[in-house]
């Protein structure tokens, strides 16, 4: 299927069946709406509103490398890359992209490509090696270079405080679910603010906050490893908890400061119009969107569960609202793929359901005890070689709907990308021709202006990734990068991608079909 049949073929069913009816504020008003609605103001082409923050984005363990170089003690993904069978092809993120050596090398890529932001991570055990206590300079010092690199030339910063490094050391006391967490976290906040604050004005606390407590301790699949549903609802506290501390603890520290967030968030459409699909559905969102972004900005945990929120299991306690509420400053959300949710309340009966009934916990595609929601990523559109679906049409959708529940906020996207192999054609490693990742944010892209002319105040987007690098749990399996990496020798190779979307943010404008 071409581009535009595609793209025609995912506006029709985004605004069918699937949709009708649903009372969660994915669904369409019945009023018939063109299925292909207008996008531009002229005929194949967006434009981006002037001083629209073009990114790229990356995190610490994904590129850096020199895991034990300049007392940075060791993370959870240390220990877990090197334990035998956790990752693919047993890769490590020992040297990755060797950022931490090479960095003046990719911000000039940055540079080249006319980005205005860059969104990176630090790592909380090169600035206290164990999670507490005294700050390392040689880890500062590092991370005001990088800065100071970045300001030169004229790009951003955006600093994510946690891209999911924590010390093994604070692992060893108990790890999230252990409440202490939230304090060392505002420390650590703290420290950066006052060290990096004077130059960093855009912080996000943390990255997928739902991602890394329920893998790392709700199903074990990232590290710690831990399986505990339990664990998952009380690192979920802490995360919560620390997200408020932290907020303060940079304010505190830096005048500048602005924070908002780095949540990862999937648009999730009933399976059917049915009342159950469709409270199933609201679930969902609660669950999976805004856990953590319902609670800085209400205080409050969104009803997420069947039945009483189980805060006891949580480990609340009476004023914990008032530690979690925060006025963000902004709302920044990744995008990656949709989810179709339906009720799974029969699988959890016993003797009904069989063999989930016995479970403790979900993976993002599985069924979910606690709020009792199936969720399946649908394979309509095409699919990535990283395995996902590609569907433009879900950005809309979900900045549509955030911006309508938390009243019109100002947006960035914090993260969007695919995984593709694409590989230099030539021995020479002139050229990589990735031409579905430029269709893939071509017709996203679209979608995003669309959102944008309908009133959403987004300001940013960041494609992930500036480079090739290490995908979690897929090893150097997968390559998200708008720059190709060659990992025997750390040569960068813009690709095709790359050099689009370097002309996309110098001119604003999206060309519909170059
Ligand atoms: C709704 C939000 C609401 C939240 C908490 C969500 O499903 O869409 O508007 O704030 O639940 O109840
Ligand atoms: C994560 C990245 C990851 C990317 C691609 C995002 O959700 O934040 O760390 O590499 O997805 O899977």
């Amino acid at each position: 299927m071409n581009r535009r049949r595609f793209l025609a073929h995912s506006l029709a069913l985004g605004g069918g069946s699937l949709l009708t009816g649903a009372s969660s504020s994915l669904s369409q008003p019945s009023a018939p709406k063109p299925v292909n609605p207008p996008q531009t103001s002229s005929a194949g082409s967006s434009h981006f509103p002037d001083g629209f923050l073009w990114g790229l984005a990356t995190a610490s363990y994904q590129v850096e490398g020199a895991w034990n170089e300049d007392g940075k003690g060791e993370s959870i993904w240390d220990r877990f890359t090197h334990t035998v069978g956790k990752i693919k092809g047993g890769a490590t993120g020992d040297i990755a992209c060797d950022q931490y050596h090479l960095y003046p090398q990719d911000i000039a890529i940055l540079q080249r490509l006319n980005q205005k932001s860059y969104r990176f991570s630090i790592s909380w055990p090169r600035i206290q090696p164990t999670g507490t206590g005294a700050a390392n300079q040689k880890g500062l010092d590092h991370y005001s270079k990088f800065v100071d690199t970045l300001l030169e030339a004229g790009i951003r910063p955006f600093c994510t405080l946690y891209h999911w490094d924590l010390s093994q050391a604070l692992e060893d006391r108990g790890g999230w679910p252990n409440r202490d967490l939230a304090g060392y976290f505002a420390d650590y906040a703290g420290i950066l603010a006052k060290n990096l604050g004077d130059r960093v004005t855009v912080w996000a606390p943390f990255n997928m906050p739902w991602s890394f407590t329920n893998l790392g301790y709700g199903t074990g699949i990232f590290p710690p490893g831990r399986a505990n549903y339990a664990d998952f609802l009380k690192a979920a506290h802490t995360v919560n908890l620390a997200q408020g501390e932290a907020f303060r603890a940079l304010k505190a520290a830096s005048s500048k400061a602005t924070v908002g967030s780095a949540y990862g968030m999937a648009p999730a459409y009933p399976k059917t119009a049915s009342e159950r699909d469709r409270a199933a559905t609201e679930r969902y969102h609660a669950m999976h969107n805004i856990y953590f972004l319902e609670t800085a900005v209400h205080g409050r945990y969104p009803k997420a569960f069947v039945g009483e929120t189980p805060y006891e299991t949580m480990g609340y306690r009476a004023g914990d609202d008032r530690i979690m509420k925060v006025p963000l400053d902004w709302i920044g959300f990744h995008y990656y793929t949709r989810r179709i949710v339906s009720d799974a309340g029969d699988a959890f009966r016993p003797g009904a359901g069989g063999s989930l009934a016995t479970e403790t916990a979900d993976t993002a595609g599985g069924a979910d005890r606690d709020t009792q929601t199936g969720a399946v990523m649908p394979t309509e559109g095409p699919l990535t070689d990283g395995g996902l679906e590609v569907w433009p049409r879900g950005i809309y959708d979900l900045v549509m709907q955030i911006s309508r529940e938390y009243n019109h906020p100002i947006i960035e996207i914090t993260e969007s990308g695919c995984g593709y192999l694409d590989s230099p054609y030539d021995k020479a490693g002139g050229r990589v021709p990735d031409t579905r990742r430029i269709s893939f944010f071509r017709d996203e892209l679209a979608e995003l202006a669309r959102a944008i002319a309908d009133g959403a105040k987004v300001r940013a987007f960041h494609a992930w990734s500036l480079v090739d690098n290490f995908e979690w749990a897929d090893g150097y399996t997968q390559r998200y990068g708008l720059t190709y990496v060659d990992y025997r020798d750390q040569k960068r190779t813009v690709k095709d991608s790359g050099l689009w979307y370097g002309k996309l943010a110098a001119s604003n404008r999206l060309d519909h079909d170059s």
